[in-house]
């Protein structure tokens, strides 16, 4: 397609996004009345979707300049890249860049001296401080999209490293456990469906990792028929599964038992090639969690005797003679980066709304508590919205599902308060 035509179908999809994003447009409209960002620029590595799109337009009809780059190599919609930046609209990045490129584009973005970055997995950040801490003068904040983007950051806190306040966005109520649980869990099964058009009815599914993100793959797995294990490091999440009616245990012994394997643990090597040695010929691998390091894709690589691409997003590593006795094959969806992301549109818009309300509501925050002229000013580290914004995203979402819900009577709120009374 023509680059032309490329912005049309990405304008088509940006309106139908925003069709499904009411609370966001509610937001918007507001933004656009009060222009809260008027004379700011944001920077932005979000995966270039058209829901971040949709994003990106609301902070412009705030009054902000905006510059975006996706958050990942293999993310970007190269037709909503092409519509916003038809409409003049400093957007970097394609679907398949190299990392090279990827960090090229981070830095066109930072070029614009940001006040406010908003990251999706924390690159910008260690951008700034790392290669170019001058860009720290002009910066009055940042937010963060994703549990590992607050990992990182919590470590740069530890090391005293984190020069200025980032609100984390991903522990709203209304980002992880809407985005994480429904989001990841359908977008990652959409994923692996695209990629493979493989059927999860009495396949077995094992699952790496129980926070929110494993916990709503698991859900949709089971939803859809398959038998599903889990694996963990943690106690209480290992229990939460069991107790959810799945098997836990290693991935030492789940690896010879899995037909699909998902990982969604934020960490690196969960599956490894001793793994992938006693795994089941024809073996599907896939990750959901942000960074490619989850699958050691290297290592398999390194380990298989043939590699071919079978399909766009799917690898086929082969161990041993292909076709013999000994001979096995695995696939890997993606090259292990993200597979909701990579081989299909991410979460659906309607999750992305409430995450992007976050986004949009936190920036708002960050320039009411702004050092130089807010109340309240912020100091360097990580932050939480307060909880009656991530109330006011929620109501917002209900009143746009068209869902009512119960006030408390003037009675029950003087209990609530009250210690006196007790039993009858
Ligand atoms: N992360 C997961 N899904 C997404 C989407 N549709 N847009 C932006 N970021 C996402």
């Amino acid at each position: 397609m023509n680059k032309k035509n490329l912005a049309l179908q990405g304008r088509n999809n940006i309106e139908l996004a925003e069709k499904n994003m009411g609370a966001l447009m509610k937001l918007r409209e507001n933004f656009a009345r009060l222009k809260p960002f008027k004379g700011l620029k944001i920077a932005m590595a979000l995966h270039i979707t058209k829901e971040t799109a949709a994003l990106v337009r609301t902070f412009i009809a705030g009054g902000a300049n905006v510059a975006i780059t996706s958050c990942n190599p293999l993310s970007t919609q190269d037709d909503v890249a092409e519509a916003l930046k038809a409409d003049g609209i400093a957007a970097y990045g394609y679907k398949g860049e190299t990392g090279r490129e990827y960090y090229s584009f981070l830095n066109k973005v930072l070029d614009i001296k940001p006040n406010i970055t908003i990251d999706d997995g924390c690159d910008l950040v260690t951008q700034i401080h790392l290669k170019r801490p001058t860009l720290l003068r002009e910066i009055i904040g940042g937010c963060e999209e994703t549990t590992t983007g607050i990992i990182r950051l919590r470590a740069m806190e530890r090391d005293r490293a984190l020069k200025y306040p980032i609100i984390a966005v991903n522990d709203n109520k209304t980002k992880h456990l809407m985005d994480n649980y429904y989001g990841t869990g359908q977008s990652t099964i959409n994923g692996i469906i695209r990629a493979t058009n493989v059927l999860f009815a009495g396949k077995t599914v094992v699952i790496a990792g129980y926070g929110d993100c494993g916990k709503g793959c698991a859900m949709r797995a089971k939803g859809m028929g398959a038998n599903v294990i889990v694996t963990e490091v943690d106690a209480f999440p290992a229990l939460q599964a069991q107790m959810d009616g799945f098997r836990v245990m290693p991935m030492k012994d789940a690896a010879p038992k899995g037909d699909i394997f998902i990982t969604v643990t934020g960490n690196k090597h969960v599956i490894r090639v001793e793994h992938v040695h006693t795994m089941k010929n024809g073996a599907i691998l896939a990750n959901s969690g942000h960074f490619d390091i989850e699958i050691d894709v290297a290592g398999i690589k390194k380990a298989a005797t043939q590699k071919k691409q079978i399909r766009p997003f799917m690898t086929r590593y082969t161990f041993g003679k292909r076709g013999s006795a000994h001979g096995k094959e695995v696939y890997v969806l993606a090259d292990g980066r993200l597979v909701n992301l990579s081989a299909a549109e991410g979460h659906p818009s309607e999750v992305m709304s409430m995450s992007f309300c976050g986004q949009a509501l936190a920036c708002e925050y960050l320039v009411q508590h702004n050092g130089v002229k807010g109340k309240n000013p912020l100091k360097p580290g990580v932050h939480y919205l307060p909880e009656e914004i991530d109330q006011k995203i929620a109501s917002l979402q209900l009143g746009v599902m068209g869902v009512k819900i119960d006030k408390l009577t003037p009675e029950q709120v003087r209990y609530l308060k009250e210690w006196k009374e007790g039993t009858n």
